[in-house]
């Protein structure tokens, strides 16, 4: 496993896609209604990034994916495919994940939206898993390890009744969309790699209501849980900073 660490150069770049990423976000918010499809949604995000951002979708034939954006619903955990025959309908949740390359270096980000009347066990759901997403960035600074991250979101998942997926993990990013490190959403505390000022990773975890437990789909990318029911996750690309952290994917709603 080689970390790289990220010179002030490739950190410049690598906060404008990550602004960029986070401003997709902020841009399909209003559109992700009752009604709309998953293809529609990715048709706009895909436009955004090309035409106004004049950035590239890196999902967009990435190992094959064949479309610019992921949209997960229900009890898909990850790497949803848009399609035009996925309509949104009240009750549903959904992730949409968004990775933008601009000037050589990705951004990575995702979250989740409630259509209509959400059920409200979806919503506690999707509440632990921010909060899940959160203290794993509150653990990230020089010093501390990535089994500290690991460790507080498997402890709060656990501690609601939820389960952590295994199978899938957050990544080193930078000038390529998956580098070291894995950062495993599960753990001990004071094992793993140790955190260095310029490193940039994501933290992404996919917490499901029941089982851990995965099956992916024929078409080779959709990830479900095997036990149908739902699943969620939120993702920020960040930096290890000298201090703590700089979560290069930020919305204007969130405060770090
Ligand atoms: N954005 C996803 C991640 O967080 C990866 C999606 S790969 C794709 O790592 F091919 F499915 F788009
Ligand atoms: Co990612
Ligand atoms: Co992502």
């Amino acid at each position: 496993m080689s970390v790289s660490i990220k010179t002030p150069e490739e950190i410049e770049k690598m906060r404008i896609a990550g602004k960029l990423a986070a401003d997709v976000l902020e841009m399909i918010a209003p559109h992700v209604q009752v009604g709309i499809s998953t293809e529609e949604l990715d048709q706009i995000c895909h436009d955004f990034m090309v035409d106004v951002q004049q950035a590239i979708p890196a999902c967009l034939n990435y190992r094959g994916f064949p479309k610019s954006i992921c949209t997960s619903v229900n009890h898909v955990i990850c790497h949803g495919i848009p399609a035009a025959k996925k309509i949104l309908k009240s009750g549903d949740i959904i992730n949409l994940d968004i990775t933008v390359i601009k000037d050589g270096y990705f951004g990575d980000t995702s979250k989740m939206f409630c259509l209509g009347k959400t059920a409200g066990h979806a919503e506690r759901l999707i509440k632990v898993a921010q909060e899940c997403l959160y203290l794993g960035i509150e653990q990230v600074k020089p010093g501390n390890r990535l089994g500290d991250i690991g460790h507080v979101v498997q402890k709060h998942a656990e501690s609601n009744y939820y389960s952590v997926v295994r199978e899938y993990c957050g990544h080193g990013i930078g000038n390529e969309f998956h580098q070291d490190p894995q950062v495993l959403h599960y753990g001990k505390p004071g094992t793993g790699l140790v955190l260095e000022e310029g490193m940039t990773f994501t933290i992404e975890p996919m917490v499901n209501a029941g089982k851990q437990h995965t099956k992916l789909k024929a078409d080779g990318w959709t990830v479900e849980t095997r036990d149908g029911r739902l699943s969620a996750q939120w993702e920020h690309t960040l930096l290890v900073t000298a201090s703590g952290v700089e979560v290069l994917t930020a919305r204007p709603d969130e405060a770090f």
